[in-house]
Protein backbone atom coordinates (compact mmCIF):
# COMPACT_ATOMS: atom_id res chain seq x y z
CA UNK A 1 0.00 0.00 0.00
CA UNK A 2 3.13 2.31 0.84
CA UNK A 3 4.20 1.39 -2.85
CA UNK A 4 1.14 2.88 -4.02
CA UNK A 5 1.92 6.08 -2.17
CA UNK A 6 5.03 6.64 -3.80
CA UNK A 7 3.77 6.05 -6.89
CA UNK A 8 1.30 8.27 -6.39
CA UNK A 9 3.68 11.16 -5.48
CA UNK A 10 6.33 10.35 -8.28
CA UNK A 11 3.59 10.20 -10.74
CA UNK A 12 2.20 13.70 -9.76
CA UNK A 13 5.87 14.86 -9.79
CA UNK A 14 6.45 13.80 -13.01
CA UNK A 15 2.72 15.11 -14.38
CA UNK A 16 3.94 18.77 -12.70
CA UNK A 17 6.91 18.68 -14.42
CA UNK A 18 5.11 17.82 -17.80
CA UNK A 19 2.90 20.60 -17.44
CA UNK A 20 5.68 23.01 -17.04
CA UNK A 21 7.42 21.72 -19.48
CA UNK A 22 4.58 22.29 -22.20
CA UNK A 23 4.03 25.44 -20.88
CA UNK A 24 7.52 26.88 -21.33
CA UNK A 25 8.44 24.90 -24.50
CA UNK A 26 5.77 24.51 -26.61
CA UNK A 27 3.92 26.24 -29.44
CA UNK A 28 0.30 24.87 -27.71
CA UNK A 29 1.82 26.23 -24.38
CA UNK A 30 2.07 29.81 -25.87
CA UNK A 31 -1.07 30.86 -25.79
CA UNK A 32 -0.89 29.70 -22.13
CA UNK A 33 2.40 31.84 -22.11
CA UNK A 34 0.66 34.96 -23.24
CA UNK A 35 -2.82 33.96 -21.16
CA UNK A 36 -0.52 34.57 -17.90
CA UNK A 37 2.03 37.16 -19.27
CA UNK A 38 -1.52 39.01 -19.57
CA UNK A 39 -2.18 38.48 -15.44
CA UNK A 40 1.43 40.18 -15.14
CA UNK A 41 2.66 36.31 -13.92
CA UNK A 42 6.79 36.36 -14.53
CA UNK A 43 9.32 33.32 -15.07
CA UNK A 44 10.09 33.53 -11.57
CA UNK A 45 6.61 32.74 -10.22
CA UNK A 46 5.86 29.93 -12.95
CA UNK A 47 9.40 28.72 -12.05
CA UNK A 48 9.00 29.10 -8.21
CA UNK A 49 5.47 27.81 -7.84
CA UNK A 50 6.09 25.04 -11.20
CA UNK A 51 3.12 26.33 -12.98
CA UNK A 52 1.99 24.46 -16.16
CA UNK A 53 -0.18 23.90 -19.00
CA UNK A 54 -2.56 20.97 -19.36
CA UNK A 55 -2.44 20.57 -23.29
CA UNK A 56 -6.39 20.20 -25.28
CA UNK A 57 -5.96 16.97 -26.42
CA UNK A 58 -7.87 14.24 -24.72
CA UNK A 59 -4.50 11.82 -23.90
CA UNK A 60 -1.32 13.78 -23.42
CA UNK A 61 -1.34 12.96 -20.09
CA UNK A 62 -2.91 8.87 -19.99
CA UNK A 63 0.13 8.28 -23.16
CA UNK A 64 2.67 9.84 -20.61
CA UNK A 65 1.70 8.28 -17.32
CA UNK A 66 1.36 4.76 -19.91
CA UNK A 67 4.71 5.08 -21.78
CA UNK A 68 6.20 5.14 -18.57
CA UNK A 69 4.96 1.70 -17.12
CA UNK A 70 2.68 3.68 -14.38
CA UNK A 71 -0.67 1.44 -13.22
CA UNK A 72 -3.59 3.62 -15.29
CA UNK A 73 -6.20 2.07 -12.71
CA UNK A 74 -3.85 3.53 -9.62
CA UNK A 75 -3.54 6.56 -11.65
CA UNK A 76 -7.55 6.80 -12.22
CA UNK A 77 -7.76 6.17 -8.55
CA UNK A 78 -5.09 9.27 -7.83
CA UNK A 79 -7.33 11.63 -10.26
CA UNK A 80 -4.79 12.83 -12.60
CA UNK A 81 -7.12 10.36 -15.22
CA UNK A 82 -9.96 9.62 -15.67
CA UNK A 83 -12.01 5.88 -16.63
CA UNK A 84 -14.16 6.56 -19.71
CA UNK A 85 -17.47 5.91 -19.51
CA UNK A 86 -17.42 2.69 -22.55
CA UNK A 87 -14.53 1.03 -20.20
CA UNK A 88 -12.09 1.09 -23.18
CA UNK A 89 -9.48 2.91 -21.22
CA UNK A 90 -9.11 6.93 -19.90
CA UNK A 91 -8.34 10.69 -20.40
CA UNK A 92 -7.01 13.28 -18.89
CA UNK A 93 -8.21 14.64 -16.09
CA UNK A 94 -7.32 18.08 -16.65
CA UNK A 95 -7.53 19.52 -20.41
CA UNK A 96 -6.62 23.10 -21.93
CA UNK A 97 -5.81 24.67 -18.42
CA UNK A 98 -3.46 26.51 -16.43
CA UNK A 99 -1.58 24.34 -14.12
CA UNK A 100 -0.55 24.91 -10.09
CA UNK A 101 0.77 21.95 -8.37
CA UNK A 102 -0.22 21.74 -5.17
CA UNK A 103 2.08 20.53 -2.77
CA UNK A 104 2.10 18.32 0.91
CA UNK A 105 3.78 19.91 3.89
CA UNK A 106 6.96 18.09 3.09
CA UNK A 107 6.87 19.79 -0.56
CA UNK A 108 5.68 17.18 -2.62
CA UNK A 109 3.35 16.98 -5.23
CA UNK A 110 0.42 15.15 -4.41
CA UNK A 111 -2.67 17.00 -6.21
CA UNK A 112 -3.53 19.53 -9.16
CA UNK A 113 -5.79 22.35 -9.73
CA UNK A 114 -6.25 23.59 -13.13
CA UNK A 115 -7.76 27.35 -14.21
CA UNK A 116 -9.35 27.92 -17.57
CA UNK A 117 -7.80 30.39 -19.77
CA UNK A 118 -11.14 31.85 -20.46
CA UNK A 119 -14.70 32.35 -18.86
CA UNK A 120 -16.68 28.90 -18.05
CA UNK A 121 -17.34 26.24 -15.28
CA UNK A 122 -15.86 25.06 -13.12
CA UNK A 123 -13.15 27.99 -13.20
CA UNK A 124 -10.88 25.98 -11.61
CA UNK A 125 -10.52 22.31 -11.66
CA UNK A 126 -9.04 20.43 -8.74
CA UNK A 127 -7.73 16.70 -7.55
CA UNK A 128 -10.71 14.96 -5.60
CA UNK A 129 -10.00 13.85 -2.88
CA UNK A 130 -7.34 10.70 -2.70
CA UNK A 131 -5.60 9.07 -0.10
CA UNK A 132 -2.86 12.04 -1.24
CA UNK A 133 -4.77 14.62 -1.06
CA UNK A 134 -7.29 16.18 1.49
CA UNK A 135 -8.39 19.65 1.25
CA UNK A 136 -9.56 20.54 4.82
CA UNK A 137 -5.99 19.71 6.14
CA UNK A 138 -3.77 21.27 3.10
CA UNK A 139 -3.08 24.56 2.15
CA UNK A 140 -1.80 26.22 -0.65
CA UNK A 141 1.70 27.46 -0.20
CA UNK A 142 2.17 25.78 3.47
CA UNK A 143 5.94 24.22 2.55
CA UNK A 144 7.64 27.12 1.43
CA UNK A 145 5.92 29.59 3.76
CA UNK A 146 6.69 27.43 6.73
CA UNK A 147 10.27 28.62 7.29
CA UNK A 148 8.46 32.22 7.24
CA UNK A 149 6.03 31.49 9.10
CA UNK A 150 7.98 29.73 12.06
CA UNK A 151 10.53 32.76 11.89
CA UNK A 152 8.06 35.71 12.40
CA UNK A 153 5.51 33.61 14.04
CA UNK A 154 3.03 34.71 11.49
CA UNK A 155 0.90 33.80 8.29
CA UNK A 156 -1.27 35.76 5.70
CA UNK A 157 -4.45 34.05 4.24
CA UNK A 158 -5.80 34.47 0.89
CA UNK A 159 -9.00 32.89 -0.63
CA UNK A 160 -6.79 32.29 -3.84
CA UNK A 161 -3.59 30.50 -5.82
CA UNK A 162 -3.36 33.85 -7.89
CA UNK A 163 -2.82 36.20 -5.07
CA UNK A 164 -0.77 34.00 -3.18
CA UNK A 165 1.41 33.84 -5.88
CA UNK A 166 1.64 37.67 -6.40
CA UNK A 167 1.41 38.45 -3.01
CA UNK A 168 5.25 36.30 -2.96
CA UNK A 169 6.74 38.63 -5.64
CA UNK A 170 5.49 41.57 -3.52
CA UNK A 171 7.57 40.03 -0.21
CA UNK A 172 4.81 37.65 1.09
CA UNK A 173 7.04 34.70 2.06
CA UNK A 174 4.36 33.47 4.76
CA UNK A 175 1.61 33.35 2.23
CA UNK A 176 -1.15 30.10 2.55
CA UNK A 177 -4.63 29.95 0.95
CA UNK A 178 -7.41 26.75 1.17
CA UNK A 179 -8.16 25.44 -1.79
CA UNK A 180 -11.95 25.89 -3.35
CA UNK A 181 -12.85 25.64 0.67
CA UNK A 182 -13.59 27.92 3.35
CA UNK A 183 -10.80 27.68 5.97
CA UNK A 184 -11.47 24.28 8.63
CA UNK A 185 -11.16 23.58 12.11
CA UNK A 186 -7.76 21.60 10.96
CA UNK A 187 -6.36 23.76 8.98
CA UNK A 188 -6.53 26.45 12.27
CA UNK A 189 -4.87 23.58 14.02
CA UNK A 190 -1.97 23.02 11.51
CA UNK A 191 -1.33 27.25 11.63
CA UNK A 192 -1.72 27.20 15.25
CA UNK A 193 1.14 24.64 15.73
CA UNK A 194 3.46 27.26 13.61
CA UNK A 195 2.35 31.18 13.98
CA UNK A 196 1.33 33.62 16.47
CA UNK A 197 -0.50 35.57 14.34
CA UNK A 198 -2.85 35.79 11.29
CA UNK A 199 -3.39 38.22 8.78
CA UNK A 200 -6.46 37.29 7.04
CA UNK A 201 -6.39 39.06 3.34
CA UNK A 202 -9.63 38.00 1.64
CA UNK A 203 -11.15 39.36 -1.84
CA UNK A 204 -12.86 42.71 -0.96
CA UNK A 205 -15.88 41.66 -2.07
CA UNK A 206 -19.43 40.36 -0.28
CA UNK A 207 -17.97 36.35 -0.43
CA UNK A 208 -14.61 37.28 1.02
CA UNK A 209 -15.94 39.01 3.85
CA UNK A 210 -18.09 36.78 5.20
CA UNK A 211 -15.46 34.04 4.46
CA UNK A 212 -13.22 36.47 6.82
CA UNK A 213 -15.83 37.16 9.35
CA UNK A 214 -16.39 33.47 9.72
CA UNK A 215 -12.37 32.73 9.32
CA UNK A 216 -11.69 35.31 12.99
CA UNK A 217 -13.25 32.52 15.76
CA UNK A 218 -12.08 29.79 13.81
CA UNK A 219 -8.59 31.23 14.10
CA UNK A 220 -9.01 32.95 17.63
CA UNK A 221 -10.61 30.03 19.00
CA UNK A 222 -7.25 28.30 18.91
CA UNK A 223 -5.41 31.17 20.45
CA UNK A 224 -4.18 33.00 16.82
CA UNK A 225 -4.35 36.51 17.43
CA UNK A 226 -6.20 37.46 14.41
CA UNK A 227 -6.17 41.00 12.03
CA UNK A 228 -7.57 41.78 8.83
CA UNK A 229 -6.15 43.49 5.67
CA UNK A 230 -9.32 45.11 3.86
CA UNK A 231 -8.94 45.17 0.34
CA UNK A 232 -10.68 48.30 -1.38
CA UNK A 233 -14.50 47.52 -2.65
CA UNK A 234 -14.15 44.40 -5.67
CA UNK A 235 -10.66 43.87 -5.82
CA UNK A 236 -8.90 40.85 -4.60
CA UNK A 237 -4.79 40.99 -3.66
CA UNK A 238 -3.58 39.92 -7.31
CA UNK A 239 -5.92 42.99 -8.51
CA UNK A 240 -4.60 45.45 -5.80
CA UNK A 241 -1.19 44.06 -7.41
CA UNK A 242 -2.10 44.49 -10.51
CA UNK A 243 -3.00 47.76 -10.11
CA UNK A 244 -1.38 49.97 -7.38
CA UNK A 245 2.20 47.55 -7.41
CA UNK A 246 3.49 45.37 -4.37
CA UNK A 247 5.38 48.25 -2.87
CA UNK A 248 1.38 49.95 -2.14
CA UNK A 249 0.56 46.37 -1.35
CA UNK A 250 2.41 45.79 1.43
CA UNK A 251 2.64 49.75 2.72
CA UNK A 252 -0.57 49.52 2.48
CA UNK A 253 -2.60 46.24 2.85
CA UNK A 254 -0.48 44.12 4.78
CA UNK A 255 1.38 46.30 7.31
CA UNK A 256 -1.82 48.09 7.93
CA UNK A 257 -4.34 44.98 8.94
CA UNK A 258 -7.27 46.15 11.19
CA UNK A 259 -8.11 44.32 14.09
CA UNK A 260 -10.54 41.83 14.45
CA UNK A 261 -13.00 43.65 16.14
CA UNK A 262 -12.50 46.52 13.78
CA UNK A 263 -13.19 44.51 10.69
CA UNK A 264 -16.41 43.73 12.27
CA UNK A 265 -17.28 47.04 12.54
CA UNK A 266 -16.52 47.74 9.34
CA UNK A 267 -18.57 45.07 8.01
CA UNK A 268 -21.59 45.62 10.71
CA UNK A 269 -21.32 49.45 8.83
CA UNK A 270 -21.39 48.23 5.14
CA UNK A 271 -24.34 46.77 6.44
CA UNK A 272 -26.40 50.08 7.25
CA UNK A 273 -27.47 53.26 5.97
CA UNK A 274 -25.90 55.48 7.90
CA UNK A 275 -27.22 58.76 6.56
CA UNK A 276 -30.78 56.81 7.91
CA UNK A 277 -31.62 57.69 11.92
CA UNK A 278 -33.10 53.84 11.88
CA UNK A 279 -29.95 52.61 10.03
CA UNK A 280 -27.39 54.55 12.70
CA UNK A 281 -29.18 53.59 15.45
CA UNK A 282 -29.13 49.72 14.17
CA UNK A 283 -25.50 49.75 13.46
CA UNK A 284 -24.99 51.25 17.32
CA UNK A 285 -26.64 48.27 18.76
CA UNK A 286 -24.87 46.45 16.20
CA UNK A 287 -21.51 47.45 17.10
CA UNK A 288 -22.89 47.65 21.26
CA UNK A 289 -22.86 43.86 20.52
CA UNK A 290 -19.35 43.68 19.16
CA UNK A 291 -17.57 45.38 21.15
CA UNK A 292 -19.61 43.89 24.48
CA UNK A 293 -18.11 40.65 23.38
CA UNK A 294 -14.69 41.73 24.24
CA UNK A 295 -13.21 40.51 27.59
CA UNK A 296 -10.57 43.48 28.19
CA UNK A 297 -12.10 46.54 29.81
CA UNK A 298 -9.45 48.31 28.12
CA UNK A 299 -10.14 47.18 24.60
CA UNK A 300 -14.09 47.86 25.50
CA UNK A 301 -13.41 51.37 26.13
CA UNK A 302 -10.80 52.59 23.26
CA UNK A 303 -13.31 50.93 20.40
CA UNK A 304 -16.49 52.81 22.55
CA UNK A 305 -14.34 55.91 22.21
CA UNK A 306 -13.90 55.70 18.62
CA UNK A 307 -17.78 55.12 18.67
CA UNK A 308 -18.92 57.97 21.12
CA UNK A 309 -16.78 60.76 19.15
CA UNK A 310 -17.89 59.22 15.28
CA UNK A 311 -21.87 59.22 16.29
CA UNK A 312 -21.35 62.47 18.86
CA UNK A 313 -23.14 59.77 21.94
CA UNK A 314 -22.09 60.58 25.23
CA UNK A 315 -19.53 57.33 26.19
CA UNK A 316 -21.72 56.50 29.36
CA UNK A 317 -25.05 55.89 27.15
CA UNK A 318 -22.60 53.04 25.02
CA UNK A 319 -21.68 52.07 28.04
CA UNK A 320 -25.03 50.95 29.90
CA UNK A 321 -25.91 49.26 26.03
CA UNK A 322 -22.70 46.98 26.05
CA UNK A 323 -22.91 46.57 29.92
CA UNK A 324 -26.94 45.12 28.72
CA UNK A 325 -25.40 42.40 26.70
CA UNK A 326 -22.43 41.76 28.52
CA UNK A 327 -25.20 40.45 31.57
CA UNK A 328 -27.15 38.82 29.29
CA UNK A 329 -24.06 36.41 28.03
CA UNK A 330 -23.52 35.38 31.59
P1 LIG B 1 -8.51 34.20 -10.63
O1 LIG B 1 -9.80 34.54 -11.28
O2 LIG B 1 -7.69 33.26 -11.44
O3 LIG B 1 -7.75 35.39 -10.19
O4 LIG B 1 -8.86 33.34 -9.34
P2 LIG B 1 -9.29 33.83 -7.89
O5 LIG B 1 -8.40 33.09 -6.93
O6 LIG B 1 -9.33 35.30 -7.77
O7 LIG B 1 -10.74 33.21 -7.84
P3 LIG B 1 -11.88 33.45 -6.80
O8 LIG B 1 -11.65 34.65 -5.98
O9 LIG B 1 -13.13 33.36 -7.58
O10 LIG B 1 -11.78 32.14 -5.92
C1 LIG B 1 -10.83 31.99 -4.87
C2 LIG B 1 -10.36 30.56 -4.80
O11 LIG B 1 -11.48 29.68 -4.70
C3 LIG B 1 -9.62 30.06 -6.03
O12 LIG B 1 -8.26 30.38 -6.02
C4 LIG B 1 -9.85 28.58 -5.97
O13 LIG B 1 -9.00 27.96 -5.01
C5 LIG B 1 -11.26 28.51 -5.45
N1 LIG B 1 -12.20 28.43 -6.58
C6 LIG B 1 -12.71 29.42 -7.36
N2 LIG B 1 -13.51 28.95 -8.31
C7 LIG B 1 -13.52 27.62 -8.15
C8 LIG B 1 -14.18 26.55 -8.83
O14 LIG B 1 -14.89 26.74 -9.81
N3 LIG B 1 -13.95 25.28 -8.35
C9 LIG B 1 -13.15 25.03 -7.27
N4 LIG B 1 -12.99 23.76 -6.86
N5 LIG B 1 -12.53 26.01 -6.61
C10 LIG B 1 -12.69 27.28 -7.03
MN1 LIG C 1 -13.67 35.76 -4.78
MN1 LIG D 1 -10.23 36.28 -6.02
MN1 LIG E 1 -8.19 36.84 -8.69
MN1 LIG F 1 -28.49 44.85 11.73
Amino acid sequence: ADLEREKLIEAHELTAKLYNYLLKNTTHGQQAMAYLRNRGVTDKQIDHFNIGYAPREWDTLVRFLDQRKFDLALMEKGGLIIAKNDGSGYVDRFRERIMFPLWSREGKTIALAGRLMGEGQPKYLNSPETRLFNKSRNLYNFHHARVDMRKHRRVVLFEGYMDVIKAWSAGVNNGVASMGTSLTEEHAALLQRNVDEAIICYDGDNAGMAAALKTIPLLEKTGLKVQVAVLPQGMDPDEYIEKHGANAFMREMIEHPVSATKFKLIYAKKNHILLEEEGRKDYLLEAAGIIAALDSPIEREIYLKDLSREFDIPIEVLKQDVFHHREKSY
